[in-house]
């Protein structure tokens, strides 16, 4: 498609309507198809009607969550996917963010201020753990995983005076952390990053993540397996005064800024949009649909004599990698139908179970296409 941006700020302006034609033109022909039957290479899901109307209508409105009297209704609906969320995790109280490396920050801010001295997380747990160790001055310690990518807990240093952070999901291969044990008992606060495999919870395969419960803090990524448009993220917490911690007061406030952002949109409009239009039983058939694609694939390349399996999904991700190795041409040809990502230094090719529109036949295909050509 050709078109031409103007290198500098244009002294005049096109218009509303002829700009937003130029720019949805250059959207649409720059932009992955998130919800093709191919796309199974990310966590970010194409999401549903009803959240992007919502987002529209959010857009229009322009609520902001920092001044309940601008947005009573914004405040409201935040307030009762909250409620329903926090129910299934046996948590307190919380408030959403842009995503879950804010939602991490603030959960290992409040445990700094209830006395933790340092973090202690796996080796495979996401960056944004050491980069809220960094910001918050924390020493980060990282133990090892076992061969499927858990926190090996026999390796864990004195939690007496530690954040411990446990995944549940890991981004490279999806495993989860043992959510129960002596390690919880034994840390001053227990944070799990469940920002990817946390919806699970509201789902059959609840019991995936038994032992959740007895965390200080979550945080859970809606943008990821709740089907949210970007910036949707909840941090749950499991004392009201853990959310206390992280509040401030201002002078031009009517209530406390809750968190790590000042002003919010109104993404507990959208989220509570799509649960309605969802139901638990709705968000639940995603989910089963999402996993089953994730576990025929991996069976299909398990099965292929040019492929091998890294270890069968555990919450929808999984890896696997050509006989002869991972190469930048694999890459390039597979991109959006899976990423390149290295697990214990070695090169593996990565597939993220975020898409319910997914085609494990046409995955499988395209797969075994590429690898045999090459
Ligand atoms: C396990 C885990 N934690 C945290 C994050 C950060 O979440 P976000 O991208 O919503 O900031 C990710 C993102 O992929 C993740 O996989």
């Amino acid at each position: 498609m050709n078109y031409t941006l103007p290198k500098n700020f244009p002294e005049n302006g096109l218009g509303d309507e002829v700009a937003f034609e130029l720019i949805s033109r250059i959207v649409r022909d720059k932009s992955a198809n998130l919800g093709s039957a191919v796309s199974f290479a990310h966590m970010d899901p194409p999401p549903p009607k009803v959240a992007i109307e919502t987002t529209r209508l959010n857009a229009q409105y322009n609520q902001n969550l920092l001044h309940p009297d601008l947005s009573p209704f914004a405040t409201e609906a935040e307030s009762i996917v909250i409620d329903w969320i926090a129910d299934a995790f046996q948590m307190r109280n919380g408030h959403m963010c842009a995503g879950s490396t804010i939602a991490n920050l603030t959960a290992l801010w409040a445990a700094r201020e209830h006395g933790a001295k340092s973090i202690v997380c796996s080796a495979d747990a996401h960056l944004s753990v050491a980069k809220s160790a960094h910001i918050l001055g924390l020493p980060c310690k990282k133990v090892a995983t076992d061969k499927n990518g858990k926190m090996d807990v026999q390796a864990l240093p004195d939690l007496s005076n530690a954040a411990l952070v446990l995944t549940a999901g890991t981004t490279g291969r999806g495993a989860i952390d043992p959510l129960s044990g002596w390690h919880l008992e034994a840390s001053k606060w227990v944070h799990v990053d469940a920002a990817w495999a946390g919806p699970l919870r509201l789902s059959r395969y609840r019991a995936l993540l038994d032992g959740i419960e007895s965390a200080d803090s979550v945080a859970i990524s809606a943008h990821k397996w709740l089907f949210q448009p970007k910036d949707s993220a909840i941090c749950l917490f499991k004392a009201a005064e853990s959310e206390r911690s992280v509040s401030f007061s201002g002078s031009y406030l009517a209530t406390p800024n809750v968190g790590v952002q000042g002003s919010r949109g109104a993404a507990g409009i959208t989220l509570l949009a799509t649960f309605l239009a969802m139901g638990q039983a709705g968000l639940d058939q995603k989910l089963h649909q999402c996993i089953k694609v994730a576990e025929q694939v991996a069976i299909g390349l398990d099965e292929f004599e040019t492929t091998e399996l890294c270890c069968m999904p555990q919450t929808g991700v999984f890896n696997w990698r050509p006989v002869f190795g991972v190469t930048e041409q694999l890459v390039q040809d597979l991109k959006g139908v899976s990423s390149k990502v290295m697990i214990e230094g070695q090169p593996w090719m990565r597939n993220v179970a975020a898409n319910p529109h997914a085609d494990a036949k046409k995955i499988l295909n395209r797969i075994k296409t590429i690898v045999s050509r090459l």
